[in-house]
C-alpha cells in the first residue's frame, strides 16, 4: 500500500511557490499573511455553467479561511485539457486534488501519477470511475435528485389520482459523468409505473438511457433533440411532461418548445423539471416557465470538502456518511453526501433565501 501523506501526517506545500502557468489558472493565498496549511489544486470542468463558478469560489474562500493556498483550474468541457491541467498541479506539487471530472473515466493515467506523487484525491460532485488512487467523495444524493424531479412531475400531473394518459419525453446528462446514471435511475424508480400503467407515455420512444444523454449537459444539444422529438412525434399533439435532468437543459428544452408555439397563444408549456437551481432558472420559475429545479447547496458541499482536504492533512479521519453505494468500479470511494431539495413556484423564496439576493431574482 503506499504511503499517503495523511498517514503520516506530512505537511509539505506551505513552502511550495505558485507557478501560475499560461493555462488559465488562478492562485489565492489563505487569508493569513501566510499559507500554513499548504497548496490544494482544484480542477472544475468549466465556466459554461454558473455553478461551477460558485463551486470554485467557495473552495477558494473556505480553504484560504483554513490556511491553505489554492489553485483553481477550469478545463473547459474538453477532458484533454483537463488531465493536462491535473498534470501541471502533480507536478506542481500540490498537497491535496480536489477534482470535478469531464469525464469520468479518463483520469486514470494522470492519478496514477498524483499517487506516486502521494497526493490524495477527493472527487467532487461527480465520482471519477475506474480508478483506485481516489480517496473520497463528496456529492449529494444524487439519487434522490432524480426522485424529486419525478416526484414533482408526478404531483404536478395527478397521476397518483389516478389522471392521464398524459405525453412525456425524457433528457439525461452527460454520458461520460457518472451521476447522469444516478438521477435517471432515481427518476425512473418513481416513473416506469405510470409508464407500465399507460399513464404516461413517451411519444417519441426514446426511453433507454443511452438514447437519451446529452452530451456534456449542453442546452443547445437539448434544444436541437427536443426540436426534432417535437417535429417527429408531436404533430398535431401537445407534450405535457420534460424529465430534464440540469436547469442548462432545461432552458434548451424551454427555448425549443417556445419556438413550436408553446408559451403562448393559450398553448401551455409543459411541465419541466431541472438541477442546480441556476439564476436564470430560477427566474424562468418565478415567471412561469421551468417548473422545479432541485437545489443543492454549493457553498456546503465546499465547505464540506475544504474541511475533509483539511482533515486529510493534518492526519485526521474526514467525516463520511457513506461508505458503499458509490461504487467506481475499483473500489467503493468513501462518501460524504449531502441533501437536495426540490424548489418551485410555491417554495422558492423561503428555500433560496440566503443563496440570492431578493435583487438577484428580480
Ligand atoms: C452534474 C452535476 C449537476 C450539474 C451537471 C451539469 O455532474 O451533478 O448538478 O451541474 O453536472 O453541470
Amino acid at each position: 500500500m503506499r504511503t499517503r501523506r495523511a498517514a503520516l501526517g506530512i505537511i509539505t506545500g506551505a513552502s511550495l511557490a505558485l507557478a501560475l502557468s499560461a493555462c488559465g489558472e488562478q492562485s489565492a493565498a489563505g487569508s493569513g499573511s501566510e499559507s500554513e496549511g499548504g497548496t490544494i489544486g482544484i480542477a472544475m470542468p468549466t465556466k459554461s455553467s454558473e455553478r461551477w463558478l460558485t463551486d470554485g469560489e467557495s473552495l477558494v474562500k473556505d480553504l484560504g479561511a483554513k490556511g491553505y493556498e489554492t489553485t483553481l483550474v477550469y478545463g473547459d468541457d474538453d477532458p484533454q485539457a483537463q488531465i493536462t491541467q491535473i498534470a501541471d498541479l502533480v507536478q506542481q506539487r500540490v498537497d491535496v486534488l480536489i477534482i470535478a471530472a469531464i469525464d469520468n473515466k479518463s483520469l486514470t493515467g494522470v492519478l496514477q501519477q498524483a499517487a506516486d506523487a502521494d497526493i490524495p484525491v477527493i472527487s467532487y460532485d461527480r465520482l471519477i470511475l475506474g480508478s483506485g488512487n481516489v480517496d473520497y467523495y463528496v456529492s449529494f444524493d444524487n439519487e434522490q435528485v432524480g426522485r424529486q424531479q419525478a416526484r414533482h412531475i408526478i404531483d404536478r400531473l395527478g397521476l397518483e389520482k389516478g389522471k392521464g394518459p398524459f405525453t412525456l419525453e425524457l433528457f439525461a446528462g452527460s454520458p461520460d459523468d457518472n451521476n447522469t446514471r444516478y438521477f435517471y435511475e432515481g427518476a425512473m424508480y418513481l416513473l416506469q409505473p405510470y409508464l407500465d400503467s399507460g399513464q404516461l407515455v413517451v411519444r417519441s420512444g426514446e426511453i433507454k438511457l443511452e438514447k437519451i444523454t446529452t452530451l456534456r449537459w449542453d442546452g443547445t444539444t437539448a434544444e436541437a433533440r427536443m426540436k426534432r422529438i417535437l417535429s417527429t412525434s408531436y404533430n398535431g399533439r401537445t407534450v405535457d411532461a420534460v424529465l430534464s435532468p440540469y436547469d442548462g437543459i432545461s432552458r434548451g428544452v424551454l427555448s425549443a418548445l417556445k419556438s413550436y408555439g408553446y408559451g403562448s397563444d393559450g398553448k401551455d408549456l409543459p411541465v419541466v423539471t431541472g438541477q442546480d437551481a441556476e439564476l436564470a432558472s430560477v427566474k424562468s420559475i418565478i415567471a412561469g416557465e421551468q417548473s422545479q429545479t432541485v437545489y443543492k447547496d454549493l457553498r456546503e458541499l465546499a465547505t464540506v470538502t475544504a474541511n475533509m482536504a483539511d482533515d486529510i492533512l493534518k492526519g485526521r479521519t474526514p467525516r463520511i456518511n457513506n461508505r458503499r453505494s458509490y461504487q467506481n468500479g475499483v473500489k467503493a470511494v468513501p462518501a460524504y453526501l449531502l441533501q437536495p431539495a426540490s424548489v418551485d413556484k410555491s417554495n422558492y423564496a423561503s428555500v433560496l433565501a440566503g443563496y440570492y439576493t431578493a435583487d438577484e431574482l428580480g
